[in-house]
C-alpha cells in the first residue's frame, strides 16, 4: 500500500475551514475533500425526491446510490448542475437534520473515503478525524467566535449574490452548532489528538500557513 498521507479540519459552521482546507491543499497538491457539501447534496436531492428528512431508511438508501459527480467548480447531481441553493442556508439546515441520523452516516462513508487518494487529501468536516479518517496523519480542530463567524457567512452570501440577514445567521450557526455537538453519532468535538486552532483573529492565508508549518513537522517525525 502506498503512504496517502491525509490531513483532517474539522470544525463549526463558517469557522473558515473550507477556504483553508481548499488554500491547503492547492499549496501541497493534495486532493481535497468537502465532506459537508455531500449531505448538502443529500439533502437537496432529498427534497426533490420528496422524501421526508426524518424518513431514515429512505434517506440513507438515497444516500447510497446518490449520483454526484465534482467536475472542477461544477457539481452536478443527477446529471445536471446545482445551482447557489447548495451553498445555501437553508440547504445547511437541512444537511444538519439529516446528519443526526447514523443509517444516512454510514451510507456516506465509503464514497467519502474514496477521496483518499495519491498524492494526498486534505479532507474537511465534522467528523473527519474521528470517524473517516482516525489514522489520519494531522488532525485539526479550527474554530472562531459564532460572531465572526456569522460575518464571514455573510459576507460570503452577500459576495455570491444570495439573501443575507446577519442576525439570522447568527440564530442559524448557533442552532446548527448545537446540533452538531449534540447528536449521539459522530457529533463534532475535539478529539485529544487533534490541534485546536482559534482563527478569530487569523486570515485564510495565515491560518493555512500554521497548518502547512505543523503537517511539515509531522512529515518529518515520521521520516526520522
Ligand atoms: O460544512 P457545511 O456547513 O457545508 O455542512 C453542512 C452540514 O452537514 C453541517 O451542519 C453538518 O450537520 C453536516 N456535516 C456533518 N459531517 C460532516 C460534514 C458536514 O454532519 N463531516
Amino acid at each position: 500500500m502506498p503512504f496517502i498521507p491525509v490531513i483532517t479540519i474539522d470544525g463549526p459552521s463558517a469557522s473558515g475551514k473550507g477556504a483553508v482546507a481548499q488554500l491547503l491543499a492547492k499549496t501541497l497538491q493534495f486532493h481535497y475533500l468537502d465532506s459537508g457539501l455531500i449531505y448538502r447534496l443529500t439533502a437537496l436531492a432529498a427534497r426533490r425526491a420528496n422524501i421526508d428528512l426524518q424518513d431514515e431508511a429512505r434517506l440513507a438508501q438515497l444516500a447510497s446510490a446518490l449520483d454526484i459527480q465534482f467536475d472542477g467548480e461544477e457539481i452536478r447531481l443527477n446529471q445536471a448542475p446545482v445551482g447557489a441553493e447548495v451553498r445555501g442556508e437553508a440547504c445547511g439546515a437541512d444537511a444538519s437534520t439529516i446528519a443526526v441520523l447514523p443509517a444516512v452516516r454510514v451510507a456516506l462513508l465509503a464514497r467519502q473515503r474514496a477521496f483518499r487518494q495519491s498524492p494526498g487529501l486534505v479532507a474537511e468536516g465534522r467528523d473527519m478525524g474521528s470517524v473517516v479518517f482516525p489514522e489520519a496523519n494531522l488532525k485539526i480542530y479550527l474554530d472562531a467566535s459564532a460572531e465572526i463567524r456569522a460575518l464571514r457567512r455573510y459576507k460570503q452570501l452577500k459576495e455570491k449574490g444570495m439573501y443575507a440577514n446577519l442576525e439570522e445567521i447568527l440564530h442559524g450557526l448557533i442552532a446548527r452548532d448545537a446540533r452538531d455537538c449534540t447528536r449521539s453519532f459522530a457529533p463534532l468535538q475535539k478529539a485529544a489528538d487533534t490541534f485546536f486552532l482559534d482563527n478569530s483573529e487569523l486570515t485564510v492565508a495565515q491560518t493555512t500557513d500554521v497548518i502547512l508549518q505543523l503537517y511539515k513537522e509531522k512529515v518529518s517525525d515520521l521520516a526520522s
